[in-house]
């Protein structure tokens, strides 16, 4: 059971490697991605809110999941834009994978109020990215 779980992960992060450097990473894709980050979000905050460590758990991994998987949009062949997209994308993604693991361990520790602090800083991620490349 293991080797075929490894096996599929395989062959998915082969799909991954295809989808994204072979035909590139299209708006459709990144659309999808950031509503099921969406839902991990929401979960999060459900969890939060109903004082369960299950939903916290479950949404920071579809957050997770899919924020790994995000490229911004590059329209166009500004090289100076293209690697501030990327640098910015890479930068954010990696702080919000980081929060949603620090909030999930906050609030297993028993500190609500660091976990909803970590969780408040995500948003924050979100946003400071919808700002700056979103309208490109
Ligand atoms: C790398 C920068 C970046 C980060 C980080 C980012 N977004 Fe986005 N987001 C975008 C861009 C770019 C779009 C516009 C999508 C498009 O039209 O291609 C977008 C669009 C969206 C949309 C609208 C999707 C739709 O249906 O049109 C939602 C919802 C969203 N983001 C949620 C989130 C959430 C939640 C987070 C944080 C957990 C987040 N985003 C973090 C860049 C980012």
């Amino acid at each position: 059971m293991k080797i075929i779980r490894k096996s599929l992960l395989a062959f998915s992060l082969t799909g991954i490697v295809l989808s994204t450097s072979a035909f590139g990473y299209s708006q459709e894709e990144r659309i999808k991605d950031m509503r099921a980050m969406e839902n991990g979000v929401q979960q999060m905050q459900k969890g939060f809110l109903y004082n369960n460590l299950q939903d916290i758990q479950k949404g920071a991994e579809l957050l997770k999941k899919h924020t790994a998987k995000i490229e911004p949009p590059v329209e166009g062949d500004d090289e100076f834009k293209r690697s501030y997209a990327y640098d910015l994308t890479r930068r954010e993604a990696k702080k919000i994978i980081k929060l949603a693991d620090d909030s999930v361990n906050d609030y297993k520790n028993h500190q609500p109020r660091q976990a909803m602090n970590n969780f408040t800083k995500i948003l924050k991620q979100c946003m400071t990215c919808h700002a700056r490349i979103r309208k490109w």
